[in-house]
């Protein structure tokens, strides 16, 4: 679905006609995976140029598309380390060809919700350097964990306590504004997501976000909608529906 949205070759009837379902829900429903990708090539601009970091753990990252995290990073520092991790079948059959594209980037089958099972992956181990700073991205893709909706944050909490110091996590999440007309759009969508093939997804608050956090310092402006985070230029038109249901952030561990 997301592949069909962002232009790709890689999705099959079955997810056009998911998408034209929630379509009908929320009409601008594509936005949500806009603005996302939009967000993630900004971010790993800000990590590789900003903060100078050149290792990187994309935990969920989805079907190749144009300007994976690995091309972007790879632009700034052609020695850039990059592991991918996801555990969607398809995803797997195709990054592993495409997102290993050279020998600093590397692809594992894994359940990105199993923290010591991906930290203690002899690639994660190996080709990550764990005494020098780290890039964790969870960029749209904490929001599909089933399940008791507080082990999100214990989840982080055990990648954070593993991370070294001066290292920096991108999240990406649907965003629960809380009470109001955002909050009922965002309930009908959450029920419509349930009843179809993705099986469910939560949103969060901005305050629930930032308990996926823990102990890190947000990079200004914090929690924002994705839209809002360094956006590559002004935001003249309003922002529709999707776009106000996705936020993210930028932490960095002291
Ligand atoms: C919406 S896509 C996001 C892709 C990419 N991170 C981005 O933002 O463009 C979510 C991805 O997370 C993966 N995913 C979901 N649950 C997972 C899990 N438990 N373990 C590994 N990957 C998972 C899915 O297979 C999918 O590829």
């Amino acid at each position: 679905m997301y592949d069909y949205v962002l232009g790709g070759k890689d999705h099959y009837q079955v997810d056009r006609d998911e998408l034209e379902r929630l379509r009908r829900v929320m009409p601008e429903v594509a936005d949500l995976a806009l603005e996302n990708r939009r967000y993630l090539i900004r971010v790993c601009r800000f990590l590789a140029e900003q903060a100078g970091i050149d290792q990187y753990l994309d935990c969920g990252s989805g079907l190749p598309t144009t300007e994976n995290v690995h091309q972007v990073v790879q632009r700034v520092d052609k020695l850039s380390k990059v592991v991918y991790v996801d555990n969607d079948p398809v995803v797997v059959a195709h990054g592993r060809a495409l997102l290993e594209e050279n020998d600093r980037t590397r692809f594992i089958a894994g359940d990105i919700f199993e923290p010591k099972t991906i930290l203690g992956d002899d690639v994660v181990q190996q080709h990550l350097d764990w005494s020098r700073p780290i890039a964790l991205m969870f960029v749209a893709t904490l929001h599909h964990h089933k399940g008791d909706r507080h082990r999100p944050a214990e989840i982080m909490r055990e990648y954070v306590d593993a991370l070294p110091p001066g290292s920096f996590v991108a999240v990406s999440h649907l965003f629960d504004p809380g009470e109001g007309g955002d909050h009922e759009t965002m309930a009908a969508f959450q029920q419509a997501v349930a009843s179809g093939s993705l099986g469910g997804a939560t949103a969060r608050t901005k305050g629930e976000i930032e308990e996926l956090l823990p102990g890190l310092e947000l990079v200004p402006p914090g929690v924002v909608l994705l839209a809002n985070w360094w956006s590559d230029g002004p935001n003249l038109k309003p922002l529709n529906a999707a776009q106000r249901l996705i936020a993210g952030v930028v932490a960095r561990k002291p």
